[in-house]
């Protein structure tokens, strides 16, 4: 499966940690990969600041992964086109976000990924990565 992160996502630990918490991105890939073994997933997790490049790997998703666990970070609330890309996903599709998008500013309550998101979890910091995972072990 693919675990991909979106902008801002590199700097987990140092960004806002009152809301994002203090470990880092290396933390989370290593912790989703450790617990991928457990779940007999191979997990790759990636990382861009680039709405094209996590539209190219969500391009090769619709081959080469059976499932894609995603937190577009900022795009969740502009981006038509990954929206339009995961769509095309035929596996499971995980939207993922650490904070509770719901309970804070207003423009971060509309998201364009979830009406093609298989689930969606937010607000419990980066066990929601963990979370994903185990429900994507049971899809695939
Ligand atoms: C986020 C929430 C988004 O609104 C924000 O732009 C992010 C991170 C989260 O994980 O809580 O970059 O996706």
């Amino acid at each position: 499966m693919l675990l991909l992160h979106g902008p801002n996502l590199d700097l987990l630990g140092r960004r806002e940690p009152d809301v994002y918490g203090t470990e880092t991105l290396a933390d989370v890939d290593r912790r989703a990969r450790e617990l991928g073994v457990e779940l007999g997933l191979e997990v790759d997790a990636r990382q861009s600041n680039h709405e094209g490049v996590l539209i190219d790997a969500i391009h090769e998703a619709m081959t080469d992964f059976g499932a894609v666990v995603i937190n577009p970070g900022a795009y969740t609330h502009t981006s038509v086109a990954i929206r339009d890309a995961l769509a095309a996903i035929p596996g499971t599709v995980v939207e993922v976000h650490i904070s509770n998008v719901h309970a804070r500013e207003e423009f971060r309550h509309h998201s364009y990924v979830s009406p093609v998101a298989t689930a969606v979890i937010a607000g419990a910091g980066t066990l929601g990565y963990d979370l994903a995972l185990r429900f994507v072990a049971t899809r695939i």
